[in-house]
Formats: C-alpha cells, sequence, structure tokens
C-alpha cells in the first residue's frame, strides 16, 4: 500500500493547495455531507486551490453509508464528468472519509483523494491508514478496501465547532493509542483538562496520535499482525455499540470503544499481567468522563454472540488484543465464553451500574 501523506496543518490554504498540486487531475471534485456543506464547506470554499471544485454532497451520519449512498456518488461523480484522473477531497467525519475513499477507489478503477477530517474520531483514526468501505447487510464496514488518500490534512480549527460528546468520542481512540505506546502519552493524556479545553494542546496531543497511527500502519499496512493493537477495546467496543444500537439507545462509537477498554483491559491484567495501578486509573478516567453503559446479566448471552460476528475473529474464536503494560501489546488473544462473563461482571462492578 503507498503511504498516505498526513499534514498537520499550519496554514490550510497553503497546504490543501500544495496537496492538490501533488494530484495531478483534471477536474476536482469535493465531497461534503449535509452538516459539513453547511459548516465546514465554506471554511475552503473560497480558497484559490477549490475554485474550480465540484460539490457532490450525501446524507450525514452512519445511516447513510451504504450501498445505496455509494451508488449515488458514482452517479454523481459520472455524471459530472469525473474521468480516472479526476481527484476527490472528502470533507467530513469518519463516514464521509469512509464512504468517499471507497467511492474514489472503486470509481472507474479507482481515482486519487484528499481526506480533510473534520472530527476528532476521523482526524486521529477513520481518515488515516487507508481503511475505505461501508456497512452492509446489517454490519458495519462489511464492504470495503484497503487504499490511502493522497493526503489526510488535519486542521484543529474544526475540533472547535465540535460538542464535547464528539470530542470525547475522538478521544477514547488516542487514550487506546496512548495505551499501545508510552507511559509519558497514556499520563498525558489522563491528565488533559476537559473543564477548559487548551486547544493548541489538543492539537499537540492530536498530532502525535496520528503518528502512532501511522507508525503502525506503516509497519502492517493490511492488518496481519501489528495492526490488530489499534483493535483494543474494540472486540467488546463494538458489541456494547451494537446491543446500544438494537436497544435503541445508540452511543458514539468512541464511547463504546472506551468500556470496552475497561473490559480489555481487565482482561489483560487477568491474562498477560497488566498493572493494577494502570487498570484502576484508566478506568477512573473512563468513568469520569464517558459514564457508564448500563445492561444486565440477561443480555450477557447477546453481547457474546456480537462478539462473535466480529470480523476480526478467526476460525470462530473470538480474537482480543490484550496488553501486558503500556506499550506491550499481544495480538490474537482468546478468551472462553465464561471468561468472557466474568468480564461484564467486573466491567457492571467497577463501573457501578
Ligand atoms: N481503526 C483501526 C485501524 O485503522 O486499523
Amino acid at each position: 500500500m503507498n503511504k498516505q501523506e498526513v499534514i498537520i496543518c499550519q496554514n490550510l490554504n497553503e497546504d490543501l493547495s500544495a496537496a492538490i498540486n501533488r494530484c495531478p487531475h483534471d477536474k476536482l471534485f469535493v465531497l461534503t455531507d449535509e452538516h459539513t456543506r453547511s459548516l465546514c464547506l465554506p471554511i475552503i470554499a473560497g480558497l484559490d486551490c477549490m475554485k474550480d471544485a465540484i460539490e457532490i454532497c450525501i446524507g450525514a451520519e452512519d445511516i447513510n453509508k451504504t450501498l445505496e449512498t455509494l451508488a449515488s456518488v458514482w452517479k454523481a461523480l459520472g455524471d459530472k464528468g469525473a474521468t480516472r484522473h479526476s481527484l476527490m477531497i472528502n470533507l467530513g467525519g469518519g463516514m464521509v472519509t469512509d464512504l468517499g475513499g471507497f467511492a474514489a477507489s472503486t470509481f472507474k478503477r479507482g481515482i486519487s483523494y484528499i481526506n480533510i477530517p473534520t472530527t476528532l474520531l476521523a482526524m486521529v483514526d477513520a481518515s488515516v491508514g487507508g481503511k475505505t468501505g461501508i456497512n452492509f447487510n446489517g454490519l458495519k464496514n462489511e464492504i470495503g478496501v484497503f487504499s490511502p488518500a493522497s493526503s489526510v490534512l488535519i486542521d484543529s480549527e474544526f475540533l472547535k465547532s465540535l460538542d464535547l460528546h464528539n470530542l470525547l468520542s475522538g478521544y477514547a481512540e488516542m487514550l487506546k493509542h496512548g495505551i499501545i505506546s508510552t507511559t509519558t502519552h497514556w499520563a498525558e493524556l489522563l491528565n488533559f483538562d476537559w473543564n477548559h479545553i487548551d486547544y493548541s494542546m489538543l492539537q499537540a496531543l492530536v498530532a502525535q496520535s496520528v503518528q502512532i497511527k501511522e507508525n503502525i500502519v506503516e509497519q502492517d499496512p493490511f492488518e496481519k499482525g501489528i495492526r490488530k493493537a489499534l483493535n483494543l477495546g474494540h472486540t467488546v467496543g463494538h458489541a456494547f455499540e451494537s446491543l446500544a444500537l438494537e436497544t435503541h439507545h445508540p452511543v458514539l462509537h468512541g464511547y463504546a470503544v472506551a468500556w470496552g477498554m475497561v473490559c480489555e483491559l481487565y482482561f489483560s491484567h487477568l491474562k498477560v499481567g497488566f498493572p493494577k495501578d494502570k487498570l484502576r486509573q484508566t478506568i477512573q478516567f473512563i468513568k469520569d468522563h464517558y459514564g457508564v453503559m448500563n445492561f444486565d446479566c440477561k443480555q450477557y448471552d447477546r453481547l457474546y454472540e456480537f462478539m462473535t460476528h466480529d470480523k476480526k475473529n478467526n476460525a470462530g474464536i473470538i480474537n482480543f488484543t490484550l496488553m501486558g503494560e503500556i506499550g506491550d501489546i499481544r495480538i490474537n488473544q482468546s478468551a472462553t465464553k465464561e471468561e468472557i462473563f466474568e468480564m461484564l461482571d467486573f466491567y457492571r462492578e467497577s463501573m457501578g451500574c
């Protein structure tokens, strides 16, 4: 997989012009959703480099991450005269960068694209690393390809329009990057003051976080080994997310991942010796900032079922990424149903639900 260039923007106009110039093209397209069209497009629409950009807008949120929306983007590209030499800019959160990246990577067997993530979650996770796709058949990101953007432009100005819930959702992925990297980075993430947000400090943390993800993706772009580190918290997190959706109380992805990390760090402690004090401190941070997802023991079977459907599993065995210490990554760990139920007991006791 080609390496994508990730730029922490100092000047969006200059950085975007340079990124566009690196991709010779005949026509330029910009994909937005109904939110980023009104909130974010005006920030870039006036730039010189965007004056000929042709706009395509799709419905917002995960509910629109569908084959139908994908087909509507392919159709718009075709109707508006896109060729194999056209370039697309995806301006939005993870839904836009995932679906737009997939549309670009498949239209006429692939055109170049640039991501401008506008949410914290997309900046530190979705837009970086070349995973593209759509939901299908009731399963998240079921269809897609690995195909990196030419450039990813991260401008923390977009963060200022996000509400606290969306910031914290992205921050859960940053916390995950802290846990899989160094004690220093993990500790500075736990100490960030969410009551008085210092955006320049947040931008510096974002830059570190993106670097951690990039380093891992560079070593293992197709997730055969070490990239599975990025799945910490996600085996249980996806099950929480699915249960929440099914019971009509949807939760933001990062919240589910944070709660998933409570469970998987507990397993880490039990199975591979993750230190108790760091488990306690991480759980306290998650409890304080993300609250708790409530469920009872009658829902354990359903959660277990969701875990068995996870696409990270191999030969029906539920696959976990665990941690022996901060930075000590143990991929391809498994657990019995009994252990998983015991872990859910731990979650409910320690989170007080
Ligand atoms: N979101 C995890 C990864 O990109 O591998």
